[in-house]
């Protein structure tokens, strides 16, 4: 390493080839490796050596790229994902493909390479034959994270690598089209892509939880060389934020130093006001209110379109509440009854919690945007939903659906998170055109914590009874959503659908200053079938009941009974352990549980 002014030079050598990098002190070899090389392959999540999707090797080590500097590279002979292309695959590779260890293939590199430093230690130590045990590869894996949950083929590829299953292997058969781009980091998803002469776009964020934006001055970071331009995002029709994190402005600079640099001149002037945070304070009649004022647009938690509510501070009661329930009078007198007893009711009541859940997607949500010309836009962004975008994109900036371009060849993970008209979009389209330059806004990883989406935190009072014929006579669920600042956690439905019977289902939203929450995976069926389930579960435990025999009483899904059927031939089911009969520190015991999506009616 030798300075030149506050430069850095680093020679060093990547998959075989010698290298020179001029940087900043404080590059990472991360930096260096993805915007000088062009080796996209190692990947950017946490950026905090936590999630192991920027792991390389160096002189023979796997280490995380994105906390060594990148003058730990000097003289070092480094080996990255492309070092094994398509027609020299690595054993590992070829047991990653075969056993499909991946699916949006994000965290797939990484993986790869500590997977390769652990099958060189296992057959230097081992030689061929011998796979290591499902904790020594656990061991070998546990600084890194696959979001998608693509563990049970990473470690059988692990294994059957290390074995030798895949040495002198040239022809085998893997189910993923992609596998090949993914398992050798030539899949491009948006971080990935570039534009000559492209702006680096941030986004500038609340500090408060709840603020009037009085003012905004951005003149003197207009004035710094290098910045493109700026544009006010706030979309908040009464120019309040109600979260921290909410954004206010975009701002387009030539590097991401300028543009942060920028983002500090800005100065905003807020009047602060009330905020509230936990659900059950802000469900309290005296607590701050999230939107004092009219509400004019509520973002939407949920696929399905917001219906009519009624609010009540925080509180939004949907008044689809009504059609949700059925025979209410009668579950509400069996679940209240002061007279089970003697009536012969058995009953469980519970109350059943779930924390926001963020959605976590390990590639970023992001967007680079490009005006071919006045009439021509083209975009690239992670979307679960290309044609849609393109359609709503159209729309919006009026111009003709043909172009219109929307390219999202891979995405590192969405889970519900990536769909529609998405604020970092528009605000890189904006700034594109302002800018007349192809801009690319990505969000940091404490924007995508915060901006990315997150499931409702859900609070769900659950309660069944049952009469001396087991007969279901009433069923209550009354579930409260915090969604941030939006609305639509949606549990009850799926309750609804769900046994016959009467039910008392309600659902209610709580909001709060935070951030709004998205559809994920199946929106709030999770927390639904886990308050549900485990109450069924429970009162068959109460009764000393077979908790299948006691569903198939309840259940007029013939769907459902094929699901009885197979469950009561699974011999693990039929030989369990009666509950509690495990002990020790690890216990291990065998349920089911049902669950619906947009299948809810069978
Ligand atoms: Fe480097 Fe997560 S460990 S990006
Ligand atoms: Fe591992 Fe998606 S395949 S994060």
């Amino acid at each position: 390493m030798e300075n030149a002014s506050s430069l850095c030079t680093t020679s060093t050598t990547i998959n075989g080839e010698a290298m020179i990098f001029t940087h900043e002190p404080q590059a990472s070899a991360l930096d260096v490796i993805r915007d000088q090389a062009g080796l996209t392959g190692t990947k950017l999540a946490c950026g905090a050596g936590v999630c192991g999707a920027c792991t390389i090797r160096v002189n023979g080590q796997s280490v995380t790229a994105c906390i060594i500097p990148a003058t730990a590279l000097a003289h070092a002979d480094v080996q990255t994902i492309e070092q094994h292309s398509a027609d020299k695959l690595h054993p590992v590779q070829k047991a990653f493909l075969a056993h499909d260890g991946l699916q949006c293939g994000f965290c797939t590199p990484g993986f790869i390479n500590e997977a390769i430093s652990f099958y060189e230690d296992w057959r230097q130590q081992h030689g061929k034959g011998k796979s290591p045990s499902r904790e020594a590869i656990a061991f070998a894996m546990s600084g890194h994270l696959c979001r998608c949950g693509a563990y049970i083929g990473i470690y059988e590829a692990v294994r059957s690598a290390c074995a030798g299953e895949f040495d002198d292997v040239d022809t085998f058969s893997y189910p993923r089209l992609e596998g090949i781009e993914k398992v050798t980091g030539t899949a491009k998803y948006t971080v990935d892509v570039h534009y000559e002469g492209v702006l680096t776009g941030k986004l500038l964020g609340s500090p408060h939880a709840h603020a009037q934006v009085m003012s905004i001055d951005t003149s003197a970071a207009k004035a710094i060389p290098g910045v493109k331009g700026i544009i006010d995002v706030l979309d908040d029709p009464h120019r309040v934020v109600r979260y921290v994190g909410h954004s206010i402005l975009a701002i387009a600079a030539t590097s991401e130093e300028i543009a942060l640099q920028a983002m500090a001149a800005v100065v905003i002037d807020y009047r602060l006001k009330d905020f509230v945070i936990d659900a059950v304070e802000a469900a309290q009649p005296n607590s701050a209110v999230v939107f004092p004022e009219k509400r004019k647009l509520t973002p939407n938690a949920s696929e399905g379109p917001i219906p009519p509510g009624k609010w009540e501070g925080n509180v939004r009661t949907p008044l689809i509440n009504t059609a949700m329930s059925k025979s209410k009078r009668k579950a509400i007198q069996a679940i209240n009854s002061t007279s089970a007893e003697e009536e012969g009711l058995s009953q469980v009541s519970h109350t059943f919690t779930t924390p926001g859940q963020t959605h976590s997607a390990l590639e970023p949500h992001g967007c680079i945007a490009h005006w071919e010309s006045n009439e021509k836009l083209t975009v690239h962004t992670g979307t679960q939903s290309v044609f849609v975008l393109a359609n709503e994109l159209s729309s919006h900036y009026k111009l003709k659906r043909e172009n219109v371009l929307v390219h999202s060849e891979f995405t590192g993970g969405a889970f519900g998170s990536k769909q529609g008209l998405r604020l970092e979009i528009t605000a890189t389209i904006d700034l594109a055109k302002i800018a007349c330059a192809p801009v690319k806004l990505i969000l940091d990883r404490l924007e995508e914590m915060t901006l990315g989406g997150y499931r409702p935190e859900t609070r769900v009072q659950f309660a069944v009874s049952t009469d001396a014929h087991h007969e279901q006579r009433g069923m209550q669920c009354l579930a409260w959503g915090n969604c941030g600042i939006a609305v639509q956690s949606q549990v009850a439905p799926w309750v609804r659908y769900t046994y016959a019977g009467p039910k008392h289902c309600a659902d209610y939203d709580v909001t709060t200053n935070a951030s709004p929450a998205r559809p994920m995976r199946g929106p709030s069926g999770p927390p639904a079938f886990w308050a549900l389930e485990s109450s069924v579960d429970a009162l068959a435990h109460q009764l000393d009941l077979d908790p299948v025999s006691l569903r198939r009483k309840w259940d007029d899904s013939d769907v459902r009974e094929a699901l009885y059927d197979w469950v009561e031939s699974v011999p693990e089911w039929r030989n369990r352990g009666k509950p509690g009969s495990s002990s020790g520190r690890y216990r291990s015991g065998i349920g089911f549980a049902i669950g619906n999506w947009f299948n809810a009616y069978h």
